[in-house]
């Protein structure tokens, strides 16, 4: 049975708020008892981070999650999604809880309901320990069980607290630029080989949820990386190449999730590894689907050398971000429309978990930062959500990424995603002016 989500719809009934994750902000990666991941091992590797940074510090939440809740608050945030860290939970992996580590969670989710915001906790936002990546990571099946012992950890540990647990993040970016490509944490380039590392997230969220549903009452959800995708030409080749990557990278983490069965284009590669009741436990009632948009793909056949059934071509004609990545608000709405057309009954009410936008903002001569490209970005993807909305489709939230400026991957600190600027060498926090806009968005509402 499915949890009422409305228990967890707070002061107002649409969430609002931001969104973070613990290797990207926290920092004391040698504090309190915390075991290795797999993201200190990887910055560790020369060039691999474009800035030789690492996580390490970062936003130093770890000690500073008083003054980022009061800037939640500030903001009128309702929701503030963030993610448990694995390894302070349990260093190695599996066995012996850090309680040190639980109780740094405890303290933040009671921090966060003293100011009357709803904890919407991630358990997996890629920070795998070390230790079971020695085991095989992702790739072992045992991982999925792993996650599934570490989540009901948690779920006894906060679950009379938390509004909303989100198994995963994002497993189809964590298989294919941690697994795939090799530009993230592992490093693994297994091209089309890394297709087991989806699946067993997939196991690990299905078996994760029968679990935090045993510990805990909160509505359960999984955070998936969407994208519209578009067809470079109408030609055959151009067709089919965008078919199959829809395949990989929406319908994969979407269909054995709300149909219990991987789309037909990938057959071949699930028949190799799907185990009999896996797909039983993988299409566990979901309450809520997050939503992270960013942006809506170009795809076109692959050149005779490329070893992918698919290419990815930039699109053109619109603004970019500082990322380069390009503005389309109009693909938010696409897409949610879209997957209500597509899954119809079977698609759980929306929550759209990550949306924002990097711009290399920096103070001016007052101190003040102005970043009026973030608020015509949030200002017209937060419209593309409500066109959703009059268009039927039962959206419940808009969190931001991010609270605050953070460590931003394989780019380090380079590109800046907050409505709060952080000053790294200090620590310090300053708002930028698209968080004075976020917090009269937010008060006007629906
Ligand atoms: C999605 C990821 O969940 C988050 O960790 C990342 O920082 C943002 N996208 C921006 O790339």
């Amino acid at each position: 049975m499915t949890t009422d989500v409305t228990r967890v719809s707070g002061r107002s009934s649409f969430w609002w708020g931001a969104a973070t994750a613990a290797y990207q902000v926290e920092g004391a990666v040698d504090e309190d008892g915390r075991g290795t991941s797999i993201w200190d091992t990887f910055c560790a590797e020369p060039g691999r981070i474009a800035d030789g940074s690492s996580g390490a510090v970062a936003c130093d939440s770890y000690h500073r999650w008083r003054e980022d809740l009061d800037l939640l608050q500030g903001v009128g945030a309702t929701a503030y999604r963030f993610s448990v860290a694995w390894p302070r939970i349990q260093p190695s992996g599996s066995g012996p809880v850090n309680q040190a580590g639980l109780d740094y969670y405890d303290r933040l989710v009671d921090g966060l309901l003293e100011r009357g915001i709803a904890p919407f906790v991630t358990l997996f936002h890629w920070d795998l320990p070390q230790a079971l990546q020695d085991d095989g990571g992702w790739t072992s099946r045992d991982t999925a069980h792993r996650f599934a012992a570490y989540a009901t950890v948690v779920a006894e540990a906060l679950g009379d607290r938390v509004a909303c647990w989100g198994t995963l993040n994002e497993p189809f970016v964590h298989m294919a630029l941690g697994h795939a490509f090799g530009t993230h944490a592992p490093g693994q380039t297994l091209l089309m080989e890394a297709f087991p590392v989806g699946h067993h997230q997939l196991l690990a969220h299905g078996l994760a949820a029968q679990a935090l549903r045993t510990a805990s009452s909160a509505p359960v959800m999984l955070v998936d990386n969407l994208t519209p995708v578009r067809a470079a030409s109408s030609s055959e080749a151009d067709l089919a190449a965008t078919a199959v990557y829809d395949a990989l990278h929406n319908r994969m983490f979407l269909d054995p999730v709300l149909r219990g069965r991987y789309p037909e284009a990938l057959t071949a590669l699930a028949e190799p590894v799907v185990q009999e009741g896996d797909l039983a436990t993988i299409a566990q009632p979901l309450d809520l689907l997050g939503v992270n948009y960013y942006n809506p793909t170009v795809v076109q056949a692959p050149g005779a050398d490329n070893p992918l059934p698919f290419e990815l071509v930039p699109l053109t004609g619109v603004s970019t971000t500082g990322f380069g990545w390009p503005v389309v608000p109009e693909g938010l709405t696409e897409l949610l429309v879209g997957l209500r057309d597509t899954y119809d009954e079977a698609l759980p009410p929306v929550v759209v978990t990550e949306n924002g936008c990097s711009y290399p903002d920096e103070p001016g001569p007052d101190g003040t930062i102005d970043d009026p490209d973030r608020i015509a970005y949030l200002d017209s993807h937060i419209r593309a959500v409500g066109t959703a909305r009059e268009a039927g489709v039962d959206v419940r939230g808009y969190l931001t990424w991010s609270l605050l400026d953070n460590f931003e991957w394989a780019d380090g600190y380079q590109q800046r995603f907050g409505v709060t600027y952080v000053d790294f060498a200090t620590g310090e926090r300053t708002p930028k002016a698209s968080y004075a806009w976020l917090r009269d968005r937010i008060a006007q509402g629906w």
